[in-house]
């Protein structure tokens, strides 16, 4: 590998020969087609109808028309030049009432594209759970009741059955902080409920899911086993301040520990224990739970986008909706935002990846979503989007210096392969390297895509 200099450009980053280049969606984001070949409605379709939830009441109905559209955009992926495409699979198109019997049809779209991405060299990596629980499950309790820790890991049978032969990469779920905590404490994602109990309960019945169908699907005979994480390292504001770190540890305890300990180690840090007892009492952890969570994976598949600043709040409390985190606030760090308002810090990324090889040193990394949403427009069929081009380029040489630095990282997957359903914020807030004009389903890859194209092509920058 040739030693560079990375921030002088005088030479190239170069990434470790295996390394995986892709790009990343999800299904109620792009697929559309919600009512079609048996597909029943998902906590997001409910969620997306439930008047002031999402921006301008957009829905995923249509979305990109991946659905119908696939062909097309595996087509823009092969001229990207990924190894890798790491996308959804729905649950209630392949369940419709989300534990009997399996539709056919559903399975067949995956089918068909998975077939079209092999013959296009792309290497597929199934996601089981992107947010889009059946509808009757949630109306079942969701994910604050136990089955459906045991649905999700039959359902995910279902689909290693007919794909098992052909998707190498699995992962049981992505961003269970989100579907725990934002859909179940804050109400801001689906199924919108403000219970700070369910969180807690969703938060562990998500996991217990992820070690049943972990289990199951290498039982089955699946060859790379993984879970998708949204971390962040969390920063106090003086570290000399004893408030402000007890802050810092117990938001990264909620955030990270709360999900990397017992995924890793097969249990959970007696702190999140502690406050998680605050609310429920702890009933719902079963003995032999911790150690079913902990089911071996392959690789931890890491979403960061941004850090998180905190300090200890004196005085009135925290604006804060996060179950428990009245004393914490959240102090403005003073650094570029995105389209999201996220701040900006690639050495974030950095700093994230080397706390993981420190302390789950045995477990490999992927890079399964790294982006940004920029309000870029097209022109001329253009669409010049230097400040997404940046992001990414700081972001890859943070992840680059990380590798410098010992971190066993795998790969790396851009956010998004096009601008799609950006869930509370509808259609309003575009991530994609491909730009998407919804009038038209035009499609149209954007300087960032042409960019992405080139490190790819050179395996580094
Ligand atoms: C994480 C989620 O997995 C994805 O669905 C979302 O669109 C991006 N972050 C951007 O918010």
């Amino acid at each position: 590998m040739t030693q560079t200099d990375d921030r002088t450009g005088t030479g190239l980053a170069l990434f470790p020969p295996a390394f995986r280049w892709g790009v990343a969606t999800a299904a109620y984001q792009i697929e559309g087609a919600t009512a079609e070949d048996g597909r029943t409605p998902s906590i997001w379709d409910t969620f997306s109808r439930t008047p002031g939830r999402v921006h301008l009441g957009q829905t995923g109905d249509v979305a990109c028309d991946h659905y119908h559209r696939y062909a097309e955009d595996v087509a823009l992926m092969r001229d990207l030049g990924v190894d890798t495409y790491r996308f959804s699979i729905s649950w209630p198109r392949i369940k419709p009432d989300g534990t009997g019997p399996v539709n056919p049809r559903g399975l067949d779209f995956y089918d068909r594209l998975v077939d079209t991405l092999l013959a296009a060299g792309i290497d597929p990596m199934a996601t089981l759970y992107h947010w889009d629980l059946p509808q009757t499950l949630e109306d079942g309790g969701g994910w604050t009741v136990r089955d459906t820790a045991h649905h999700f890991a039959a359902y995910a049978e279902a689909v290693y059955d007919r794909l098992g032969d052909r998707i190498r990469t699995w992962t049981t779920l992505n961003e269970p902080w989100c579907s725990a905590f934002l859909g179940y404490g804050t109400r801001d994602q689906a199924p919108g409920r403000a219970e700070p109990a369910s969180a807690f309960l969703a938060a562990h019945h998500l996991l217990l899911g992820h070690g049943l169908a972990a289990r199951a699907l290498r039982a089955a005979g699946a060859r790379e086993v993984s879970v998708t994480v949204n971390l962040t390292p969390v920063s106090p504001r003086d570290p000399q301040d004893r408030h402000d770190v007890a802050a810092a540890r117990l938001v990264d305890g909620l955030h990270n520990r709360i999900f990397l300990d017992p995924i890793v180690y097969g249990r959970y840090p007696a702190d999140m224990l502690e406050h998680t007892a605050r609310f429920t009492g702890l009933d719902h952890i079963l003995d032999g739970d911790e150690e079913l969570i902990g089911a071996p994976i392959d690789f931890l598949g890491v979403n960061y986008y941004a850090p998180t600043h905190v300090a200890a709040k004196v005085g009135t409390p925290s604006s804060d909706r996060f179950p428990g985190t009245e004393g914490v606030e959240h102090p403005d760090p003073d650094l570029p935002v995105t389209g999201m308002g996220w701040p900006v810090e690639a050495d974030g990324l950095r700093r994230l990846l080397v706390r993981l090889a420190r302390d789950y040193p045995s477990t490999p990394l992927m890079i399964t979503e790294n982006g940004a949403a920029y309000p870029d427009s097209a022109e001329d069929g253009r669409v010049a989007d230097a400040e997404r081009v940046d992001y990414l380029r700081t972001h890859l040489l943070a992840a680059h210096q990380a590798i410098q630095e010992g971190v066993d990282l795998r790969g790396y997957l851009a956010w998004s392969l096009m601008d799609n359903f950006e869930w509370a914020y509808g259609y309003d807030k575009r991530f994609g390297l491909v730009h998407v004009d919804y009038d038209t389903q035009t499609r149209i890859p954007k300087d960032s895509a042409l960019w992405y194209s080139g490190v790819i092509g050179r395996n580094g920058l």
